[in-house]
């Protein structure tokens, strides 16, 4: 029903049976004429011009309203990626050789990387908690190592192989009540289910506009304002400063302090009517409409015994991602003969090599669904999945 909004299905060239959202979603036509719209009635830089900066102001407004966040909050970043090395930048200065930085075996390695460095600038100790065989979090091993000395804990709000979604509420709280930072990679959830984050308590949150219906070229950072002041810009340069000297300068107020150079504005506008267009279906509906075609998903795929499930034990509702392997079938073989078949899935590691060593395997396919997509994608995945088991019945492919 909703492939109808989006332009992409229309291309006769195009794959109908796209099950790739996680990478990124396709968009609908009104996210489209936006980025048009800016630029044949807006486009001017907002350091310039006042009516494109009141267009980025009101898309500040707008934005924080859906994150349920402060307008100063909101941080316009390039995706989710650059949010999460701009926040372990600003808080490196808060670490020593005592301190711990606590992360998860399910993280991407946008949520893992940065904070590796970090440690191993600072002298603090990366600390990872354990997952298990379906890629849940084990809630037990992270709370045994969430102590005194954890200084800072980054934490997906959704796992974008298995689809395992974390118990926000419950792991901030505690991660509070240590006196940690809590940074949320919600590059996964954003779109997927209910974002709020004065509700969650988060101090930083980040994910990319590209995922949730939006543009390319746009993320968003939200840092609690009352900490924002005290942390400083991991880019420099215009737009961001109070006064420049020769030997020092300082910064402007957050969110700009965050906001170095020109921001990709056609890119923001774009994102706010991302986010009309899903406030204009409701989050439970996608909800509903994506847990249905993910517990479809497993249903089918399970009947398969050749089939292997990575899929989270814990999701019932809310989840839009898992991943499968065929016997020993190398994923990139079954991922290229189902993409052959016109399925659009994604193969391989999935930027998650830390989750991989935990699974033991070298990667998976992965299945991935938005609102465009219908149970007959799901039956034809399914029909792919047969006939390519079939294939390589006779075939000998492994792993290594
Ligand atoms: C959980 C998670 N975090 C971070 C990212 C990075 O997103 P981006 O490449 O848009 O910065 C991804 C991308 O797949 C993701 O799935």
């Amino acid at each position: 029903m909703y492939k109808d909004s989006f332009p992409f299905f229309k291309h006769q060239e195009n794959p109908y049976h796209y099950l790739d959202s996680a990478a990124t979603t396709q968009k609908p036509q009104s996210v489209i004429s936006a980025i048009e719209d800016y630029y044949l009635k807006y486009n001017a830089n907002p350091h310039s011009s006042a009516a494109a900066q009141e267009l980025l102001d009101q898309s500040r407004i707008k934005t924080a309203e859906f994150l349920h966040a402060e307008k100063q909050g909101v941080v316009f970043t390039k995706n989710a990626t650059e949010g999460l090395n701009i926040i372990a930048h600003a808080l490196s200065g808060r670490l020593g050789s005592q301190d711990e930085i606590l992360v998860t075996e399910l993280e991407h390695h946008s949520n893992f990387l940065p904070w590796q460095a970090i440690a191993s600038q600072t002298g603090a100790k990366l600390v990872i908690a354990k997952t298990d065989k379906f890629g849940d979090l084990v809630t037990d091993d992270w709370l045994s190592k969430l102590n005194q000395k954890t200084k800072i804990v980054a934490l997906s709000a959704v796992s974008n192989v298995t689809g395992s979604a974390n118990d926000l509420n419950m792991l901030i709280k505690e991660a509070h009540r240590k006196n940690c930072l809590v940074v949320i990679d919600a590059a996964q959830a954003t779109g997927h289910q209910l974002i709020n984050v004065h509700q969650l308590d988060c101090d930083f949150l980040a994910f990319s506009g590209h995922k949730m219906y939006g543009p390319l070229g746009v993320g968003i950072l939200y840092i609690r304002p009352e900490i924002a002041k005290e942390l400083n810009p991991l880019y420099l340069g215009g737009g961001m400063v109070g006064i420049v000297s020769d030997n020092n300068s300082s910064w402007a107020l957050p969110p700009e302090r965050f906001e170095a150079g020109t921001i990709d504005s056609a890119a923001v506008f774009g994102l706010t009517k991302a986010i009309d267009f899903i406030k204009s279906i409701g989050i439970e509906t996608i909800i509903q409409h994506e847990s249905k075609l993910i517990n479809l998903a497993k249903e089918r795929l399970s009947k398969h015994p050749e089939i292997t499930l990575y899929s989270s034990a814990r999701s019932k509702t809310g989840q839009s991602v898992l991943s499968f392997n065929l016997n020993s079938v190398h994923p990139h073989d079954l991922a290229f003969v189902l993409n052959q078949k016109g399925i659009i899935v994604r193969s391989g590691d999935h930027c998650a090599q830390p989750l991989m060593k935990a699974l033991g395997i070298p990667g998976t396919v992965r299945l991935s669904v938005g609102i465009y997509n219908e149970p007959e994608d799901i039956q034809s995945l399914d029909g792919a999945v047969s006939e390519a088991i079939d294939l390589f019945a006779n075939r000998k492919t492994t792993f290594s």
